[in-house]
């Protein structure tokens, strides 16, 4: 990349080795001998033609690898981690009757394809937030919403959601956890979850997701709605969804077979992420 970044000056220093009759005249920079050399000037035409087609070829590439690219502007910095973590808490459950209508008065959705925010760990909250005020993460109803907000609108809803209980209210109107729809195809999601699958590069899920571990940013799939992991997972696969720093969700989810994705969408959403699975080697109880 660093080669295409040539500056304009070099750009020109090259032309002038190649091009010797190219004289710089006073402030004339175009300047060349174009009385004693007719067909040069041609020549030198051409080649300046030649260069602003290669430049618009090389802004392209340099295009390819601007911020437009960058998967999120969020690195996870002192400074970041600080002001994920610095909101007030009840300041945000006062903001967050902006949200209740979609993510539940106690974080948990009425509606499968949205998310539940109860519990979630700050920092991976607040990523997604920041990542739709950038426009890093595409949904038409929340990149206005996060827009809407402050930075410290944003800490504190954070604050907020992270300090709700993960196991919801049986009156509360929520869809989680659901009967699994896979159930037959649990073993799959289990296996996937506990184990990876080495053979195909594929680490487990709860390495990352919990409880077994947790990677900065991966938020907790353990009361998450199956529709909404599904979808995640199927925009992961095909880019739709591009907001993964160094891109572990897109390039495992586009090693999942559309069978595995569903049965580990299920798994989730009917609860079984809550407990480490694999250390006693037996599948939970469906
Ligand atoms: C009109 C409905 C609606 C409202 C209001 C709404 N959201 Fe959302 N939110 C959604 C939907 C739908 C998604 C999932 C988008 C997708 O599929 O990518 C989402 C996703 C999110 C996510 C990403 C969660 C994750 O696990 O990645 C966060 C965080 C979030 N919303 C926070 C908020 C906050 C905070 C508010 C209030 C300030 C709010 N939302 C208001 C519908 C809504
Ligand atoms: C190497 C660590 C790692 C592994 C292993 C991993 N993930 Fe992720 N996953 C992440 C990170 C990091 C994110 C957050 C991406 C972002 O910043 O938007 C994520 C996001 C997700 C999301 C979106 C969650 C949300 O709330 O929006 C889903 C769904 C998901 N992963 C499913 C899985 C499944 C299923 C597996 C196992 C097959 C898996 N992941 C394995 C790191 C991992």
């Amino acid at each position: 990349m660093s080669s295409s970044l040539l500056s304009a000056q070099e750009k020109e220093a090259a032309v002038r080795r190649n091009n010797p009759e190219w004289h710089l005249r006073g402030d004339n920079r175009l300047g060349f001998r174009s009385r004693r050399l007719p067909g040069l000037a041609a020549g030198i035409l051409v080649a300046i033609l030649l260069a602003a087609v290669a430049s618009t070829t090389l802004l392209g590439s340099v295009r390819a690898g601007s911020p437009d690219h960058v998967p999120s502007n969020v690195a996870w910095t002192a400074a970041t981690v600080a002001e994920a973590s610095g909101g007030n808490a009840f300041r945000g459950l006062l903001l967050a009757r902006r949200c209740e209508h979609c993510h539940g008065s106690e974080g948990f959705s009425p509606v499968g394809s949205t998310p539940n925010l109860a519990g979630m760990d700050k920092l991976a909250i607040w990523k997604q937030l920041e990542d739709f005020r950038d426009g890093k993460r595409s949904s038409p109803v929340m990149v206005p919403i996060a827009q809407s907000l402050s930075p410290r609108d944003v800490a504190d809803l954070v604050a907020y959601y992270a300090a709700l209980p993960i196991y919801p209210d049986p009156q509360d109107n929520r869809v989680f956890p659901e009967q699994n729809a896979q159930a037959g195809h649990s073993p799959i999601a289990f296996r996937l979850v506990a184990f990876g699958e080495g053979s195909r590069g594929i680490p487990p899920c709860q390495a990352c997701h919990g409880p077994v571990g947790y990677k900065v940013g991966a938020p907790s799939l353990a009361t998450q709605n199956a529709d909404y992991v599904l979808n995640q997972l199927d925009a992961f696969a095909d880019g739709s969804r591009a907001n993964d720093i160094n891109q572990p969700m897109r390039t495992i989810a586009a090693l999942l077979s559309e069978n595995e994705r569903e049965a580990l969408a299920a798994y989730y959403g009917a609860g079984l992420g809550l407990q480490p699975v694999g250390a006693s080697g037996i599948a939970p109880k469906q």
